[in-house]
């Protein structure tokens, strides 16, 4: 009988174990499950660990970002320039606030908003710009900053990636007026659903904590505590945004081990790209460059089309079935039904965003991987490239151009 040679490597699967299980017990049992000393406590470590002045735990990154432009006083007749290659919740909580999302073609070398777009989509309306530092490489901020300082636009950090990660040196966290960090489940620190917005701002900490509590005056999480009292008074319509201490206590085991995780996912990059190195013809490695820190997020894989006889979407089918979970990151904002009618956009309106989206995908790509599964995954990946590599597809003498547009 043939031997089985089907393994399972799921898409994600979290790095747990009894650190973060008793930290949750502890929580438990001490019995203070909502919002309090844990939240509080993950909030100073998270500003330490990224050098920032102040932190406030909300119930996801998204929060983070709507709260950020809120207590920026983004408002209906503003306009905020962004990435058309991300994720929709960069994009969502412009419109929460009223305000118009003005989308961004991104530099196809690095995958993030280009900053020569920024400059020319900028108008007397534009008050914000959101980066993305897309799957935790980040953003030319040398270009971006400045650009943003000239016009004094509100400069917030999408860094759902990028914990982590550092630019020339800076950490990300320090590269932008607000950074709003994601704790979803399949992120590099994850407390289920989670999120953090640091910044150096006094005010804008101060306006973005009482909006995440209902519009609740200063510390009103303390009512319920012998410090506090059952007075408070709404001074804004707020929002239900808080991060729970069963949930900040999961964030805290998290960051206390989050430098090995991160060598991990440096280590598992690296394994990934010798893995690969023979497929160099037919496939192009995550984007990166010489002065950042890369997070490592995510292994963005894209596909070289002209040279291969299946299309992104076939070859994912037979991962599945080699048993490999994948995804794809990202389908551009602007090829959304909501999105193409709210802002009137054609597929071809970002070219590059476009381009990318049809020939990406994301292999499983996380510290609980085995170096047998990197190796698994991409002898697959390698065997199904190799089954349908068809150099012979590039007329002669135009290899060097299909090589550069992929
Ligand atoms: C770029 C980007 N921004 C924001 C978010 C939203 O994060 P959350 O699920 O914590 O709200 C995500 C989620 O994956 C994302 O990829």
């Amino acid at each position: 009988m043939q031997e089985k040679t089907i393994r399972k490597v799921p898409f994600y699967k979290p790095s747990l174990d009894e650190a973060e299980i008793e930290a949750v017990r502890s929580t438990l049992i001490d019995g203070w499950i909502t919002t309090g000393p844990k939240a509080k406590k993950f909030e100073a470590e998270m500003a330490a660990y990224t050098g920032s002045k102040y932190a406030l735990a909300v119930n996801s990154c998204t929060a983070a970002l709507h709260l950020a432009l809120a207590a920026a006083g983004i408002k209906r007749g503003d306009k905020v320039i962004t990435t058309a290659y991300t994720f929709a919740a960069s994009v969502e909580t412009i419109i929460y606030c009223g305000a118009r999302p003005v989308l961004v073609d991104i530099d196809p070398a690095t995958l993030n908003i280009d900053p020569l777009q920024v400059a020319e989509k900028m108008d007397k309306k534009t008050k914000a710009l959101v980066t993305v530092d897309i799957a935790g490489l980040p953003c030319d901020y040398d270009s971006l900053r400045p650009l943003a300082a000239k016009k004094k636009l509100f400069l917030l950090a999408d860094a759902a990636h990028s914990l982590g990660a550092s630019y020339k040196g800076v950490k990300v966290g320090r590269l932008a007026d607000a950074t709003a960090f994601s704790f979803y489940s399949t992120k590099n620190l994850t407390t289920g659903e989670g999120g953090m917005l640091v910044t150096d701002d006094r005010k804008l900490h101060e306006r973005a904590a009482i909006l995440s509590l209902h519009g609740m005056s200063k510390d009103a999480w303390k009512r319920y505590t012998s410090e506090g009292s059952w007075y408070y008074e709404i001074v804004a319509a707020g929002f239900k945004y808080n991060l729970s201490d069963l949930q900040a206590s999961l964030g805290l085991a998290q960051l206390g081990k989050f430098p090995k995780l991160q060598e991990r996912r440096r280590y598992l990059a690296e394994l990934y790209d010798r893995y690969l190195a023979p497929y160099l013809d037919m496939l192009e490695l995550p984007p990166r460059n010489g002065h950042s820190e890369h997070a490592w997020h995510m292994y963005l894989i894209r596909l070289k089309p002209k040279v291969l006889k299946i299309g992104r979407d076939e070859l994912l089918r037979r991962l599945v079935a080699f048993g490999i979970g994948t995804s794809v990151h990202f389908i551009p904002v602007h090829l959304h039904p909501f999105y193409r009618k709210f802002l009137g956009h054609k597929p071809a309106d970002f070219p590059n965003a476009l381009a990318t989206f049809k020939r990406i995908f994301t292999p499983p790509f996380y510290p609980a991987m085995s170096d047998g599964d990197v190796e698994y995954v991409c002898s697959k990946l390698g065997e199904i490239l190799k089954a349908n590599y068809k150099p012979s597809m590039v007329p002669a003498g135009t290899k060097k151009k299909a090589e550069l547009v992929g």
